[in-house]
């Protein structure tokens, strides 16, 4: 009788913990913070400049899957601007930077910490 009822329950809280862990690969986002359905764009400050000058010649899911910082996203706004007819962004180019660094900046936790002063190689 007591059985008929746990199993559920376990069954329930198992598929609910999969959903939680599914979900823990995506950029950290504040609760509240709003995901744009149609390209997966954090919703904040900046996200309709990203959205127009970003998602003319791919898909936004470039920026979503990357995670890098400041200087990082500069380079690759360069590289396009050099090689792949990307226009100049102006004004728009800090507020981008701002964009992209807060919400795809570098995810500290998916680094390894630090070596051990032991551990390094002497000189
Ligand atoms: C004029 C066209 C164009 C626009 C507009 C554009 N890109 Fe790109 N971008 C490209 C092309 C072409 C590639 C290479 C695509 C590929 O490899 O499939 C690329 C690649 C990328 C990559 C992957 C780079 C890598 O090394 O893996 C990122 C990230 C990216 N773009 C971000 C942006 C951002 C942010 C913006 C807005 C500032 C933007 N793109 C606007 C053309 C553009």
């Amino acid at each position: 009788m007591r059985l008929r009822l746990l199993l559920p329950v376990a069954f329930l809280s198992m598929i609910f913990s999969a959903a939680l862990m599914a979900n823990d690969n995506g950029p950290t986002v504040n609760p509240g913070t709003q995901i744009d359905q149609q390209s997966g764009l954090i919703k904040a400050d900046g996200f309709s400049l990203v959205l127009a000058h970003c998602s003319a010649c791919h898909s936004p899911s470039l920026i979503t899957q990357n995670a890098m910082s400041r200087e990082r996203w500069l380079q690759i706004i360069r590289w396009m601007q050099n090689t792949q007819k990307l226009w100049p962004l102006g004004d728009a180019e800090p507020v981008i930077l701002d964009y992209l660094s807060t919400w795809y900046g570098p995810k500290t936790s998916a680094r390894r910490p630090p070596l051990a002063p032991y551990l390094m190689p002497r000189d």
